[in-house]
């Protein structure tokens, strides 16, 4: 593969290779000297149109991990901001020979059209309300590292499913394993996911009865044009998760986030603090995963 964009575009066996490299490189992230000479001389740009802590960090700290040459486009300070249209920036930068563009773009379908105008392998950072293909994979990832397969696993995804593109790849991804996915929040925030295998809940409550992972989303309000809820606190009182709900779920059950976290709007800090939640876990997960991800669509390409 040159690309990874979707999810849709990869199928469980090669689901299973990138996250059976990840555990590898999840190893070496353990050693003393963290870095693997895989990919010395190849470069790689990541051109981040929106704002990103977690993804952007993850994505540059795996690409030096694997000796990548890393180049950071800053769009608030590029030529973006005097009118040059996004097919010329990609031109102008794949001009020095880049081997990967990593891209995140608050259009959804801007990964799609630059692989279809480059010779470089790009990586889906994250487009619109799209699809975020890597943070998918580290979920699935950070599950497995705590659940013994993604099989028949009750999994609940909380929140605003319809402007999420993480939880988008995670329905995407997790369809590849008969998991039970649970879509659970007010009606307004969860569109019906045609052709998928999953539940629809409107109560947090019934949502997340018995369930083995407990996925918050944020509220995208950015993404917003019109009221899909009353206010803040009603949304919290009706679909934050508190310690008291998150008892309705297996004893055992983990609580994720994909981050940024609004602390007291999905979650409580008693819940993100808890030994349940695994958020951090998933942040040290996406290093390698994304090590994995770049390292095998480079192979890819030299074959
Ligand atoms: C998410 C994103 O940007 O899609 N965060 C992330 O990449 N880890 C989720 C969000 O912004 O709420």
């Amino acid at each position: 593969m040159k690309d990874l964009v979707s999810i849709k575009d990869i199928n469980r066996e090669q689901i299973e290779l990138i996250l059976s490299t990840a555990a590898s490189f999840k190893v070496v992230l353990q050693r003393d000297i963290k870095k693997v000479p895989a990919l010395r001389g190849k470069t790689v740009v990541n051109l981040f149109f929106e704002p990103s802590t977690r993804t952007k960090t993850s994505f540059e700290l795996a690409e030096k991990r694997l000796s990548t040459d890393v180049l950071n486009f800053s769009v608030p300070t590029s030529s973006v901001v005097k009118g040059e249209t996004l097919l010329d920036t990609v031109r102008t930068i794949e001009s020095y020979g880049v081997d990967y563009i990593v891209i995140r773009h608050s259009s959804s379908g801007v990964p799609h059209f630059i692989s279809k105008n480059t010779h470089a392998s790009v990586v889906n950072a994250g487009d619109g309300t799209n699809e975020h293909p890597t943070q998918a994979l580290l979920d699935a990832f950070s599950i497995l590292d705590k659940k013994e397969t993604l099989e028949g696993l009750k999994i609940a995804i909380v929140g605003d499913v319809c402007h999420s593109r993480v939880a988008k790849s995670n329905i995407y991804l997790f369809s590849n394993f008969a998991s039970e996915v649970r879509l659970v929040g007010p009606p307004t925030l969860v569109p019906e996911f045609k052709g998928y295998n999953v539940q629809y809940f409107n109560k947090i409550e019934d949502g997340i009865q018995g369930a083995d992972v407990v996925m918050m989303l944020r509220i995208q309000s950015e993404r917003m044009t019109k009221g899909f809820f009353p206010s803040t606190l009603e949304y919290a009182s009706l679909w934050g998760l508190n310690s008291a709900r998150l008892k309705l779920a297996k004893k055992d059950a983990i609580v994720m986030h994909p981050g940024p976290m609004n602390r007291g709007v999905e979650i409580t800090s008693e819940v993100a603090d808890s030994d349940q939640s695994i958020i951090l876990e998933q942040v040290t997960n996406g290093l390698a995963v994304r090590m994995a991800v770049i390292y095998l669509l480079g192979r890819d390409n030299e074959q």
